[in-house]
């Protein structure tokens, strides 16, 4: 059974801890700007939908940074590594907690749910190096990367002071994390043997079709032009509080995929452009599975 975010407690320790972790190294928002009133009543509601998906995968960043820590150890990561994950993690928490408050001013994100088998990764048939190296391609050089790009589009959009805080926050950090992840690639992707690397690249190829279709694969099914206008029209009170349609996003992403994405990581030995061609062919294993 799926099961609320948890967020919040009534532990003072805890509470003090988290405070001092997240409201430290950055600004809060001016919670007191942002006014739902404000916004015609017909958009209100795709804001909230949009900052309430957030809080789902925000959460389930926070999990898989949590997964990959607890195998560091066992590929003979420095201990640097794992304190600058810890970061990361806090991070995670951070725009969980920033897209929780967002949504709540906008009627609450009950439907911000989770599925219990996404908050256990780890495979145990599946050695530690093969698993940091499997999340750390989907989740930091496709994940993180591309979500440098998406945030981007987020912030020119968004006109609101608060909104605007708020996604000025997540994109500091993510650029922060897409470098952490290109620097983990470079200590663990040189530890695997040709095979791994072709078993990484067919990996990826899953990885590549989920974010395809997240942020722009509904778009450009047969890896054609994005059209010209939008599928469905902009909602410009919706964008001005940070939730854009993919049609405005698609050509981020694709230029995250192209510019970034798939050079580097060919750069570092794996296959990427087969594993973006075959995208497709993953996407449809995946829904008749
Ligand atoms: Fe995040
Ligand atoms: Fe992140």
């Amino acid at each position: 059974m799926r099961r609320r975010v948890p967020l919040g407690t009534d532990e003072k320790l805890f509470r003090s801890m988290h405070r001092r972790m997240l409201d430290g190294p950055r600004p809060v928002p001016p919670w007191n700007l942002l006014d739902p009133a404000r916004t015609p009543e017909a958009s209100r509601e795709r804001v909230r939908q949009g900052w309430a998906a957030r809080v789902e995968s925000e959460y389930r960043s926070m999990v898989v940074f949590g997964e990959l820590i607890a195998r560091f150890p066992e590929v003979g990561l420095p201990l640097e590594v794992s304190c600058a994950a810890s970061q990361l993690l806090q991070d995670e928490a951070r725009h969980t907690e920033l897209c929780a408050r967002v949504a709540e001013a906008f009627g609450g994100y009950d439907d911000a749910t989770l599925d219990p088998k996404h908050l256990r990764l780890v495979d145990d048939d599946l050695p530690a190096h093969l698993f940091v190296a499997r999340w750390t391609a989907s989740m930091f050089c496709v994940g993180e990367a591309a979500s440098v790009g998406l945030l981007g589009v987020l912030r020119d959009g968004s006109t609101d002071p608060c909104v605007a805080s708020v996604i000025d926050t997540l994109l500091r950090d993510e650029v922060m994390h897409d470098r952490f992840g290109w620097g983990l690639a470079r200590m663990v992707f040189p530890l695997l043997t040709d095979d791994e690397r072709e078993w990484l690249g067919a990996d990826l190829a899953f990885a590549f079709a989920h974010y395809d279709r997240m942020n722009g694969g509904c778009l450009r099914p047969d890896g054609g032009a994005i059209p010209a206008t939008p599928d469905t029209p902009e909602d410009p009170d919706a964008l001005a509080l940070g939730v854009a349609s993919r049609w405005r996003f698609a050509p981020a992403f694709y230029r995250r995929v192209d510019e970034v994405i798939l050079p580097s990581l060919a750069a570092l030995g794996v296959p990427a452009y087969e594993a973006w061609a075959l995208r497709h062919e993953a996407a449809a294993t995946l829904v008749t599975e």
